[in-house]
């Protein structure tokens, strides 16, 4: 791997302006909607509000980790399904949980290399709808049957299918190298690293709290959006329905492990939930925010993603990218006023924090001699995170941009840095600048 600290060539990337869907639990109140709806019904929103007439957009890059086969490239369907005009250029990415960090840095190297001035970046996630499979027998019985000649052929086709090949399949959330899902390589990461289920509990009790404390003081009013709850629209989504002010150690402590039923540690509680919802964020170049006359909400100043093997412990990838991405910011973790770690499981947060501290980490898995360090608690996703706010896959990445950047506004703090997990064993670390950082 890379560790080129070299500084960032090219322009600045501003983020100017971001907002969000509220993240509501599946098959709740976004059940009727797909995910092109909601990243449509944001798109819509976000340009409305955003202070950018439409034909400055160059660009829009835009994610979902579980795509319907039905809408194969959100990015361009957004474009099509809003004020946008018809010749804004759009491409779909995915990086499991990382996807709107993807499209956020996809879009911040097109402002650098001087390709666009202005790129809409997200993402966009229906657990509700996701696509429900055949099973393979079924599948291939349908395709000869489609190809059979007589009504006599057609009927053929499905001898000798059993009950069970009739029974739909849902999209497994397992990693196909390991046959693990997230939720057991999770468990697998809890007892290597001796995480222990109150150290869990405690810090998901800590996201709740954070996340109810942000929406009473009405820091998330400015950056997430109502919408109109289909099929009657006389009702309204406007705050996250994760989110519980009441939790409490004890009723963290008596909920059951999921994922190992017997000795396991990882629960519904301190766990992120299977979410829907979309969030976004505008990246110019610094001189067209100017012309604009918007003041940036920060920058993007550095960015890395690494891999590990899957059979290892697959969410552990933000302990990997985290030096790369500071060594290319030229900065230390010292130097970050905030830092927003993706809680996919309190038990890999807290996995990749110690690793983070160890030296023996750093010594062996990444080469350095020294680890990067701890993290202060008090800068540690000081407005809750994905356990308490919810986890639309693709949606998550531009979630933490914005609401990171506009912590630090409020800080006036200098630097931020965001991590992320994701499927695949990769991990993405990104380095962000307020906006009083000189280039
Ligand atoms: C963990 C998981 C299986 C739980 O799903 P679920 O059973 O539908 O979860 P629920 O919300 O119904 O919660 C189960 C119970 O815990 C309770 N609970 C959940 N969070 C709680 C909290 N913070 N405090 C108190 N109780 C809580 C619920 O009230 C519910 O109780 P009930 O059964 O009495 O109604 C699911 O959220 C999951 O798969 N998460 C992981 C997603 C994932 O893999 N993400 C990828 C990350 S990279």
């Amino acid at each position: 791997m890379s560790t080129n600290g070299a500084p960032r060539p090219g322009r600045r990337a501003a983020v100017v302006v971001g907002l969000r869907t509220p993240f509501v639990k599946s098959g709740g109140d976004f059940a009727d909607l797909s995910a092109v709806d909601l990243g449509a019904a944001l798109v819509n929103e976000l340009v409305a509000r955003g202070g950018i007439p439409p034909e400055e957009y160059d660009a829009v890059v835009f994610g979902q980790v579980i795509p319907s086969p039905l809408v194969s490239l959100i990015a361009r369907e957004v474009v099509l399904r809003t004020q946008l005009p018809r010749d804004v250029e759009a491409h779909t990415v995915s990086r499991a949980c990382a996807t709107s960090i993807q499209a956020a840095t996809d879009a911040a190297d097109q402002i650098a290399l001087g390709h666009a001035d202005v790129v809409l970046a997200g993402g966009a996630e229906s657990l509700s709808d996701a696509p429900i499979f055949a099973s393979r027998p079924l599948a291939q019985a349908i395709v000869n049957a489609s190809r059979a000649k007589t009504v006599v052929d057609k009927v053929k086709a499905f001898a000798g299918l059993s009950a069970n090949d009739l029974a739909p399949q849902p999209p497994a959330l397992k990693e196909p190298t390991t046959g693990l899902t997230m939720g057991e390589s999770a468990e697998r990461m809890a007892q290597q690293n001796g995480i222990r289920r109150d150290a869990q509990d405690a810090f998901a009790l800590q996201s709740h709290r954070r996340a109810a404390e942000a929406w009473r003081s009405g820091k998330f009013a400015g950056e997430v959006m109502h919408v109109p709850i289909p099929p009657r629209y006389d009702r309204i989504s406007s705050r996250d329905n994760v989110v519980r002010e009441d939790t409490t150690i004890e009723a963290l402590a008596q909920l059951r492990p999921v994922f190992d039923r017997r000795y396991g540690t990882i629960t519904a509680g301190n766990s992120s939930p299977l979410t829907d919802g979309a969030a976004a964020i505008v990246l110019t170049s610094e001189e067209k925010a100017s012309a604009l006359g918007l003041r940036p909400l920060g920058f993007v100043r550095a960015y890395a993603y690494a891999a590990l093997d899957p059979s290892d412990q697959l969410l552990q990838g933000p302990a990997y990218a985290a030096p790369v991405a500071l060594q290319r910011a030229g900065l230390r973790l010292a130097d970050m006023d905030l830092v927003d770690m993706h809680e996919a499981f309190a038990a890999q947060v807290l996995s990749n924090l110690q690793a983070f501290a160890s030296k023996r980490f750093a010594e062996e898995r990444l080469g350095r001699a020294e680890p990067l360090g701890e993290i202060d608690p008090a800068k540690l996703n000081v407005n809750g995170g994905s356990i308490a706010l919810g986890h639309p896959f693709a949606a998550t990445g531009a979630r933490m941009i914005l609401q990171t950047l506009r912590e630090l506004g409020r800080r006036k703090g200098a630097h931020a840095l965001l991590t992320v997990c994701a499927a695949g064993a990769l991990g993405a670390a990104l380095v962000l600048d307020g906006p009083d950082v000189a280039p």
